[in-house]
């Protein structure tokens, strides 16, 4: 598959289109080589393309940014799913890398007032970029801000007004083995959660609880591990009720929800 969609970047036409395709010219096929020689030396697929695939979108990704992933894709969805009936719903996405999660609630659900947050000078590059491509696409605007999501002066003018947050925040136990295209090419920014890898969330309670208006809704991704320590971090804080967790598509504990009370 990796094979497949190298060679049709390299040709610039969809993947389905290699099956009828003739031969491939000279200066293509070196190129296609090189790009299978690093991938087979674990550069990223999506750092080879330039491109990661999220819901409906394609988002630009490459060094410096967090590489989306499918299972973030069902945070999301139930994102989406809390804005229904929603006119213009006040929704922040703390941590927002490629902007993923951000700029999908704002394709998806059209008058979602949107702020993307990110701390990392470099992701945020890429948060700004895939945020004007979508808003020359026509999706509504997505606010980026640069900013840390455990300040507590961040966002200080929404405090008590916001409908959603949602998170897919660094997680990663400190030390933990991780696979070469991750522990080389995602942003370590983006991984380390401390020692049980939940030392950012600890602040990203405290502002989502700030930030949301009662009954306002959060969802958080973890580590598959993570699954029973993480909803009792939220229902320990005091702010939360109706905490549940979620698991994925491979049955893996992988995002947990609550309600502001
Ligand atoms: C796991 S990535 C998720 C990116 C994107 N939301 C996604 O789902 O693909 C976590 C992101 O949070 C950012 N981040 C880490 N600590 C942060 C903090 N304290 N405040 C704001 N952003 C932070 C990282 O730079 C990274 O872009």
């Amino acid at each position: 598959m990796d094979a497949e969609l190298l060679l049709a970047t390299v040709l610039g036409v969809p993947r389905a289109r290699l099956l009828t395709l003739g031969d491939v010219p000279a200066e293509a096929a070196a190129r296609f080589e090189a790009l299978v020689g690093q991938r087979a030396d674990r550069v990223p697929l999506q750092h080879l393309t330039g491109r990661a695939p999220f819901r409906y979108l394609e988002l630009a990704v490459g060094p410096g940014v967090f590489v989306p992933r499918p299972e973030t894709e069902q945070l999301a969805g139930w994102a989406l799913e809390q804005l229904a009936g929603l006119a213009e719903p006040a929704v922040v996405d703390l941590g927002a890398g490629s902007g993923a999660i951000a700029l999908s609630l704002a394709h998806e659900h059209p008058g979602a007032r949107v702020t993307a947050v990110e701390r990392d000078p470099g992701a945020i590059e890429w948060t700004r970029h895939n945020a004007a491509v979508r808003a020359a696409a026509g999706d509504g605007p997505v606010e980026v801000l640069a900013g840390d999501m455990t300040d507590p002066a961040l966002l200080r003018e929404l405090d008590g007004t916001v409908d959603l947050v949602v998170s897919n925040p660094p997680y990663v136990p400190d030390g933990a083995r991780v696979p070469r295209e991750v522990a080389d090419h995602d942003p370590p920014l983006a991984l380390w959660g401390g020692p049980d890898g939940l030392d950012v969330v600890r602040g990203l309670l405290v502002t989502a609880a700030r930030l949301l208006r009662p009954g306002g809704r959060l969802g958080i991704e973890h580590a598959d591990a993570q699954g029973s320590a993480l909803p009792a971090l939220v229902r320990a804080h005091g702010a939360f009720t109706d905490v549940e967790d979620h698991p994925d598509l491979a049955g893996r504990p992988r995002f947990t929800t609550a309600r502001r009370r």
